[in-house]
């Protein structure tokens, strides 16, 4: 039996316990799993080198504690349920068994084409059921599955297979997004190109549409499952072997592999997904990202069939073939639980309410948000209009490096206020600090989120990069693991994220690093020089505005500004598109050469004057002229 808090007494009384004996609260929670054997430590930590191993010793595979776990109990119980991106298509729904059976059949495959446990295979592909079975199927036979968004790029692409020297990649013919139809092979065909640990590549047919297959490289899903048994023994795993790697932007350099180790994320991605949504046996949960992120990873494939749930998953966009195509879901399918991301909601907003007629979601209980601030306006409209004033909102904030919620209430338990993600979950030890890393202590303050004990889910390391893992996160703060957030705790208590404090910004919920858009800005061949910032945009939450030094004699302004979209499309993908793009003769630079960001960032927002200090400032003049031609 799992540990699911009850009561707001019980989630203190909970809390308490694991502030004042964490070993012995999370000893507890991780002996609600099966292990093929018992840990000898619970954790054994230090956050200087870092070290962080929970569960030392134990021994594991986390699809045993899904797939052979709930075959026996209630295998006829729908574990996924599928809703195509074409509402004419069949929905699919595969039960408990038939994932057994399905993923035991592809580990089996992934075994004949020569993968063994340590392996890194690149999963690119859209959402549909063999995405998860591809995930499962590498976590069962031990290789360590690292997805890819199916929107990067070629380049963005290859360079993450080239990081973790991946053997495989999983894809599929086309992906259906909205009424586009996007050749995603042909985008593997392009990357793989570059990459020489490559040794196989297979594709599951999903449209139909016309692919190119290599010889001895490439081979058809459905061919490497033919005649292989649905029977596959579990590898055993020790708690700190990798599961997954998983790629997340950060203020410098190219993106980083985030590492998660298959006991301690097992424990965490199933205790948070039970608590924070309620989940109750036969209820239908949604949650509405992509695999290709971490909410993915975490509540739509392993928090919900760790919990032996039923998770919906879908592969379609919030507006196709209309705005109410959310809701037609939730009708179809009586979804009692909705987790999504505040830009969808505002998108949907901006639609108004007719999209809503003739639909029945009465069946909700609980709603979600995840990925970036929730503004007061767009909660009010959530819990209204899709909650009907009757469910809870739980804003979860978490991060691809926590691996599950760390500050959220408990649904229908913990009271909640618009846009406050509330309260820490059991076992998480948050701390604001101020900028010389003191402690502020108490309630109404406010400065940087950090937490300064260890939980099961957190990230081990940076893939190939430990040192990188260690300056990213716990050198700013010595001692604690610095979030890149900023934070207010107000008078009650409670937690309100206020963004990012560091060259991270927040697109859609997507995280990007200015740096990782100005280095794809500057491949563009009459590119000198670039600047991005993140700027308030009423759907996206933050639009991407860059400055660009150029040379303009050789094209009209309009078209560079074009080329440079596309630059940054091909290089990494149409989400790292700028909003705008404005070509300057010069950037705001102090004496020193750096960049004064502040300036750019007020001139995006809209404010023409009031820059504070600016007697550092090189050249003031370059600050009139970008105002003067300011988008
Ligand atoms: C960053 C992490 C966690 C899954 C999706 C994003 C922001 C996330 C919230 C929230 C305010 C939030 C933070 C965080 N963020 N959730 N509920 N309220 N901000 O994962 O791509 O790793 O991004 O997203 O700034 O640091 P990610």
């Amino acid at each position: 039996m799992s540990i699911k808090i009850q009561t707001l007494s019980g989630y203190l009384h909970e809390y308490q316990k694991s502030v004042l004996e964490p070993e012995a609260f999370w000893n507890r929670v991780a002996e609600t799993f099966h292990w093929k054997k018992q840990w000898d430590k619970v954790v054994d930590w230090n956050f200087e080198e870092p070290k962080i191993n929970w569960f030392v010793n134990g021994k594991l595979n986390i699809t045993e504690n899904i797939l052979d776990r709930y075959m026996y109990t209630h295998g006829d119980r729908p574990a996924i349920i599928w809703e195509p991106n074409d509402p004419s298509e069949a929905s699919r729904t595969l039960t408990y068994k038939d994932l057994y059976e399905q993923v035991n059949q592809f580990s089996n495959a992934l075994k004949q084409k020569g993968i063994k446990k340590g392996d890194r295979i690149v999963i690119y592909m859209p959402m549909v059921p063999e995405a998860a079975i591809a995930m499962l199927a590498c976590a069962r036979v031990g290789a360590v599955h690292s997805i890819v968004f199916a929107g990067f790029s070629s380049t963005a692409l290859a360079d993450r297979i080239n990081d973790c020297q991946a053997k495989m990649v999983l894809t599929s013919d086309e992906n259906y997004r909205g009424a586009k139809v996007i050749p995603i092979k042909a985008v593997v065909d392009e990357a793989v190109e570059n990459c020489s640990t490559i040794e196989s590549v297979i594709t599951l047919c999903r449209t139909g549409g016309e692919v190119i297959m290599k010889q001895d490289r490439d081979y058809w899903w459905h061919d490497v499952i033919e005649g292989e048994s649905t029977i596959c023994e579990a590898e055993e795993m020790d708690s700190e072997d990798l599961l997954f790697i998983l790629y997340t932007s950060g203020s410098t350099g190219k993106p980083k592999g985030v590492v998660h180790t298959c006991g301690g994320y097992m424990v965490y991605a199933q205790f948070t997904f039970e608590n924070v949504f309620q989940y109750t046996a036969g209820d239908v949960y949604w949650c509405t990202a992509d695999v290709g992120w971490i909410t993915g990873h975490s509540y739509i494939v392993y928090g919900p069939l760790l919990t032996g749930a039923t998770t919906l998953m879908f592969e379609g966009i919030p507006t196709y073939p209309d705005a109410g195509r959310f809701w037609d879901v939730v009708d179809k399918h009586k979804v009692n639980q909705f987790y999504t991301a505040p830009t969808a909601i505002r998108a949907l907003e901006a639609h108004g309410l007719d999209p809503f007629k003739g639909k029945d979601l009465s069946s909700l209980k609980v709603l979600g948000s995840v990925g970036e601030p929730i503004n007061e306006e767009a909660w009010h409209w959530y819990h209204d209009h899709v909650g009907k004033n009757k469910c809870p909102i739980v804003d979860t904030w978490w991060q691809t490096e926590t691996g599950g919620i760390m500050l959220s209430p408990i649904a229908g338990i913990t009271p909640t206020k618009p846009s406050y993600a509330t309260l820490p979950l059991p076992g998480i030890q948050p701390v604001i600090v101020d900028e010389k890393g003191q402690e502020l202590k108490g309630n109404s303050v406010q400065g940087n989120l950090c937490i300064k004990y260890p939980w099961p889910g957190m990230i081990r390391t940076t893939y190939g990069d430990h040192d990188r893992c260690k300056q990213t996160y716990f050198s700013t703060y010595p001692g604690m693991y610095f979030t890149g957030d900023g934070v207010k705790r107000d008078e009650d208590g409670y937690y309100r994220i206020l963004g990012r404090v560091d060259d991270v910004i927040n697109v859609s919920g997507h995280r990007m690093g200015t740096a990782e858009v100005e280095n794809a800005i500057n491949e563009h061949p009459l590119v000198i020089e670039s600047a991005v910032v993140g700027y308030p945009h009423e759907i996206k939450g933050q639009g991407i505005y860059a400055y660009v030094i150029a040379d303009d004699s050789q094209r009209s302004a309009a078209s560079l500004e074009n080329e440079i979209r596309a630059t940054v499309n091909k290089i990494i993908g149409p989400i790292a598109k700028p909003d705008k793009v404005q070509i300057v003769t010069g950037l705001p630079k102090t004496r020193s050469g750096k960049i004064m960001r502040r300036i750019l960032r007020k001139i995006a927002e809209g404010q023409t004057d009031n820059f504070g200090d600016t007697s550092t400032l090189l050249d003031p003049t370059v600050v009139d002229e970008i105002i003067e031609n300011m988008k």
